[in-house]
């Protein structure tokens, strides 16, 4: 059974893995409005990949004995500046996730819940890929600043993103 303590901190990353699907459809808009299929495709994906997360903890809440209680989610941004803005967006989300994912992990040592601690463990080293794709797209884009053409490679890149849900035990 799952304390009282670390059940709050799960649900509240339930909101905000919500949160993070839910500003990455945002962008999906914001792309497709400026006719960038390549890079609305990317956040299509990020936008599975975030549910996915959603319903992992979701899943080991309720495995765990615990109450999923949903809360309302914010409403993202509408635009973006630039791509690279809305990538460099993107990127500092996903630092901010970190820190939360890096909390949790804290609530679950307090707690002295070690099963809690190892199923985090999957998201940290998630959030180590989450950062490093965001970011590389971020240096892409930096860089197609100053080359006529470079944005219709990077789009057309972009498009070849594919979604894999996660397995159950992980990876
Ligand atoms: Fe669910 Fe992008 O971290």
């Amino acid at each position: 059974m799952i304390g009282k303590k670390m059940e709050k901190a799960l649900n509240e990353q339930i909101n905000a893995e919500m949160y993070s699907a839910y500003i990455y459809l945002a962008m999906v808009a914001y792309f497709e409005s400026e006719n960038l299929p390549g890079c609305a495709n990317w956040m299509r994906i990020q936008t599975q990949e975030e549910t996915a997360h959603m319903m992992k903890l979701f899943d080991y809440v309720t495995e765990r004995g615990g109450r999923v209680v949903l809360k309302a989610i914010d409403q993202p941004p509408k635009d973006w500046k630039s791509p690279l803005a809305a990538f460099e967006a993107a990127y500092e989300h996903e630092q901010f996730i970190t820190g939360r994912i890096n909390k949790l992990v804290d609530v679950a040592i307090q707690e002295k819940d070690h099963a809690a601690n190892a199923f985090l463990q999957w998201f940290v080293s998630e959030q180590v890929e989450e950062e490093t794709s965001a970011d590389a797209i971020v240096q892409n884009l930096k860089m197609a600043e100053k080359a006529p053409g470079a944005m219709f490679m990077i789009d057309r890149e972009l498009g070849q993103r594919t979604f894999t849900p996660p397995t159950q035990e992980g990876a």
